[in-house]
């Protein structure tokens, strides 16, 4: 084994690192797990024991040495000396990975960008609300469904039989900040409020607790129903196409009188009955009507000289049309191989 020692210190001294290569082999052959050092300590085990002492320090002694001389040029070839000796610094960059757009932000930005065409501004509410703004000044009944702890997510309520004006909740609708806009502006008023709102539903396929809306509102003297159904009209071809058709159907919302729901003849199908529009022909898209005058008037506008409308949608029911996307929760999912799917330059 001393003979080995020798002959092994010899090489380690004679060896001659160049490159990053060779620094490599040279850790491969002496001091890796399975190299020549580690091979001697395992001989080891097995001398004599009145050689171990003289031995054992000259085997120490070896695996110094080499583990010095590997450690004096282990900086020696930088990183610099290693892009330049293995990459073709000629070669094109690699691409940049861009993000793409979350199809919700595009149908939201388009829906803006129409009615900003026909005059209508931007604003925003808060998101956690108290039931004035969600209910009570929208004109809903004490006793109304929406204000069930069933259906709305309370933050704070102070009695469990009874809404109360002050209870804190998240907004199930954009409707609120109708109010708070009127609250805080005198007519003429023609804004669009996009967010986000809340409501206590289990998640499917085509519900979800949490989903985004864009509510539109236009107040001013003499404005009629002949302008709502003008506006939106204009709305549904510019989303959807120049010869879109659209119709209206006679509904309620305790905030609105009289009220509607607006239907776009079904682009899949062309109006001859498919799957998506379950073979009506029409595609369900938005809530509308004339602003109640209780409303007006629980935001100090007089009914007698003012009127408007007012009409909400929710923005992934119009993406599921638009990209023909059969399941809400591949929006909430972030899962990439549906997200980049989508581009756009809005
Ligand atoms: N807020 C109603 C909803 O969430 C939609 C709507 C808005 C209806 C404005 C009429 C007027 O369903």
């Amino acid at each position: 084994m001393r003979e080995s020692i020798i002959r092994i210190r010899e090489e380690i001294k004679a060896y001659n690192i160049l490159d990053i290569e060779s620094q490599e082999a040279f850790r491969l052959k002496f001091l890796s797990k399975k190299g020549i050092i580690s091979n001697l300590f395992d001989q080891f085990k097995t001398v004599s024991p009145d050689e171990k002492r003289e031995l054992g320090r000259e085997l120490n002694q070896l695996k110094l040495l080499a583990t010095e001389k590997y450690n004096s040029i282990k900086d020696n070839f930088s990183s610099f000396d290693k892009t330049s000796k293995q990459d073709d610094l000629t070669r094109p960059g690699y691409d940049l990975n861009l993000g793409s757009r979350h199809p919700i932000s595009i149908i939201r930005s388009e829906i803006i960008s129409i009615f900003e065409k026909i005059g209508f501004s931007v604003a925003e509410g808060p998101e956690i609300e108290d039931d004035d703004h969600v209910f009570t000044k929208l004109n809903f009944a004490p006793e109304h469904p929406a204000r069930d702890m069933q259906d709305t997510f309370y933050i704070f309520r102070q009695s469990v039989e009874d809404s109360n004006p002050n209870d804190i909740l998240l907004r199930t609708h954009t409707s609120s900040v109708q109010i708070r806009v009127m609250q805080s502006q005198k007519p003429p008023i023609r804004a669009i409020f996009p967010g986000r709102v809340f409501r206590n539903e289990a998640i499917s396929a085509r519900a979800h607790c949490i989903f985004h809306q864009v509510e539109g509102l236009y107040i001013n003297e003499k404005v009629s129903f002949a302008d709502l159904k003008q506006s939106l009209l204009f709305f549904a071809r510019e989303m959807f196409g120049k010869n879109t058709d659209i119709r209206l159907r006679p509904s309620y919302f305790p905030f609105t009188e009289p009220s509607a729901e607006m239907d776009v003849r079904c682009r899949i199908c062309e109006g001859k009955g498919c799957n998506i529009c379950k073979h009506t022909g029409w595609l369900e898209i938005l809530g509308c009507g004339m602003v109640h005058p209780n409303v007006l008037e629980s935001c100090d506008i007089d009914s007698k000289k003012y009127t408007g409308f007012a009409f909400g949608m929710g923005i992934e029911r119009l993406a599921m049309l638009k990209y023909q996307i059969n399941d809400l929760r591949l929006y909430f999912e972030n899962d990439i191989r549906f997200l980049k799917q989508f581009r756009s330059v809005l």
